[in-house]
């Protein structure tokens, strides 16, 4: 049966652009697939966390994974860290990944900007790791977002790697799903950027923790241009603020573009924004609701982390253990 892997890292708020882009396709997923669900701690210590923070939003991913949809009883949901086999396989396929591969990572050009000598090596390997997450339990299909197809690529160019020097078909190639409307979600300060939850502006994103009041007051400040709303979506071409938030409203209602933008053309963006505002209360809420209600009970989560950790370790433990043998590890 074709498998995925996918994760989020437990860093800040998730947010709209998390749920749209991810969560929400992962819970249609989990009936067609076997699913492994991470919450990837490993990777979010490539840049410094607190350690009680880091906690708190481990269960808090856990919490927002469960509440969104996604059953724990068929998926596995684990935080990474608990299975030891993500660790060993990233260092295995780091010593046949050619540095001049990672170079290439624009993530890592971004993320270390000016600071490229004095960030961890974990930032730079951080592909690595990734390519390990999901060849550790040889994943068919990893959903992720536009920005992660260049870490897929690697993850595929390693899996090939592996497999001509250790045997033939060993990794299948994960194929990357990208999919939904609105896959990018855009800032609602500025079109062009992505919806982050590093920007420091908070009216910039919709966080799964935000009520109904905050929600309306961010889509009512959203920035808009002056012109009401286009005919067609060509009338979208340079209006990248339009174009996000139609997007957004088309995800919610799992509309196409094309047809939202009909239903909303020639309408002001005073009135648009009542109705995108409603929307994103409606479907939001539930899940903000449900959140809270886990999260009330941690050792729950904690109990379900567990499991699910066990459940990894069943499909990591042997093929790891095969990887060792090809290498030429003794396991006496
Ligand atoms: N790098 C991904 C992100 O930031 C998270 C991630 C880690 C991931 N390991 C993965 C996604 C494996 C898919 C598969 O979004």
């Amino acid at each position: 049966m074709d498998r995925i892997f996918s994760g989020i890292q437990p860093t800040g708020n998730l947010h709209l652009g998390n749920y749209l882009g991810a969560v929400r396709n992962w819970v249609r997923l989990q009936n067609d697939y076997e699913c492994i669900f991470c919450i990837v701690d490993l990777h979010a210590i490539t840049v410094p966390q607190d350690p009680a923070e880091l906690r708190r939003t481990t269960r808090e991913v856990a919490a927002t994974y469960i509440a969104a949809g996604i059953n724990p009883n068929s998926a596995v949901i684990f935080n990474q860290s608990t299975v030891s086999g993500h660790a060993e396989l990233s260092w295995l396929l780091s010593c046949i990944t050619p540095l001049g591969w990672l170079n290439r990572m624009t993530q890592f050009k971004d993320k270390a900007g000016k600071n490229r000598e004095s960030v961890g090596l974990g930032l730079y390997a951080y592909p690595v790791l990734m390519a390990a997450d999901i060849l550790l339990y040889k994943a068919t299909h990893v959903p992720v977002g536009e920005d992660q197809k260049q870490h897929l690529e690697l993850a595929r160019d390693i899996a090939i790697a592996f497999n001509r020097q250790f045997g033939e078909d060993f990794f299948p190639l994960p194929e990357p799903q990208i999919l939904g409307t609105a896959t990018r979600v855009m800032s609602l300060r500025d079109g062009t950027k992505k919806m982050s939850k590093s920007d420091i502006s908070d009216y910039s994103r919709i966080n799964l923790t935000d009520d109904a009041e905050t929600i309306d007051l961010k889509i009512r400040k959203a920035k808009t241009d002056p012109d009401a709303l286009p005919e067609s979506v060509e009338g979208l071409g340079s209006r990248p603020e339009a174009a996000n938030l139609l997007g957004i409203y088309a995800a919610l209602t799992d509309a196409s573009l094309g047809e939202t933008v009909s239903r909303f053309a020639g309408v002001d963006f005073s009135r648009f924004k009542k109705d995108l505002a409603e929307l994103a209360v409606t479907v939001l809420g539930p899940i903000a609701a449900e959140r809270a209600r886990l999260l009330a009970a941690p050792d729950h989560i904690d109990t379900i982390l567990r499991h699910g950790a066990e459940r990894a370790n069943a499909i990591a433990a042997p093929n790891i253990a095969h990887v060792k043998e090809l290498v030429g590890f003794l396991s006496p």
